[in-house]
Formats: C-alpha cells, sequence, structure tokens
C-alpha cells in the first residue's frame, strides 16, 4: 500500500487490556483506545524519524487475522504503512479542506 516497504499491524490482547466497570456498557473493553494512543505516538515518532506513515483501517480483518495466524484474543486495529514519503509525493485534494469550528466544537 502507498509502495510502503513495511506495514505495522498494531493490535490489542483482549484477554490483558482493561476494563471499563464504570462504563454505561459494563466491562467495556479499553483496548482499542489504548491501541490507537500508542498508534499516534508512533506515527509521530516515525515523523520525528523523516518517515511518512498512514493509518490504514479499510482492510480485510479477516483476511489480516488469518495471514498472521492471530489468536481470537488478539485484535488488530489498523495498519500502518510505513517509509520514506516520496519527493514528488501529493497530498490528496481533500488535505487543505477544514469543517468550520463550529460544526465540530459546541460550547455547553
Ligand atoms: C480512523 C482512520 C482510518 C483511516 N483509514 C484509512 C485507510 O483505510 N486508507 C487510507 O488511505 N487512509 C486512511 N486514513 C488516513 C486518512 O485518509 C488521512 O490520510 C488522514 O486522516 C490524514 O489526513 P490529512 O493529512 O489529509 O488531513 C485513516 C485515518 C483515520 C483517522
Amino acid at each position: 500500500m502507498f509502495h510502503a516497504p513495511q506495514a505495522l499491524l498494531v493490535c490489542y490482547d483482549e484477554n490483558i487490556c482493561w476494563k471499563n466497570h464504570k462504563h454505561e456498557e459494563d466491562g467495556h473493553s479499553a483496548g482499542e483506545m489504548d491501541a490507537t494512543i500508542v498508534l499516534t505516538h508512533m506515527m509521530l515518532q516515525a515523523w520525528e524519524l523523516g518517515i511518512g506513515s498512514c493509518w490504514v483501517c479499510s482492510f480485510d480483518f479477516k483476511a489480516t487475522r488469518q495471514l498472521f495466524n492471530l489468536l481470537p484474543n488478539i485484535k488488530p486495529v489498523a495498519l500502518m504503512p510505513i517509509g520514506y514519503a516520496a519527493p514528488d509525493g501529493v497530498a490528496s485534494d481533500r488535505h487543505p479542506k477544514r469543517k468550520p469550528l463550529a460544526e465540530t466544537v459546541h460550547y455547553l
């Protein structure tokens, strides 16, 4: 994907991650939240080292699970292709588009 030479598959272990018993859904797993925090830091650190990356969630989870022979308690969250960005690469035309803050931030 994106001709990246490597991709990291970030997962969490449902058996050992923290479960929130105060959540409206009692015992809600914090695994996905934890994994996305880690993945964000990996992305920032990669950039600090001059390495580009892309957060990818649109992939075949079932096929990935089979390919990597993941145990049922290991939950994939995202793929992160990493590599040196092509010097002639261009951002998508949606990149500079931003919703007005009033659409995304609500003051109560
Ligand atoms: C939850 C999530 C899932 C994403 N999944 C994909 C994906 O499957 N394929 C892809 O090319 N980019 C994916 N992206 C990356 C976005 O396409 C985009 O590159 C990123 O949000 C940064 O956008 P910007 O720098 O143009 O603002 C995903 C981003 C997020 C936050």
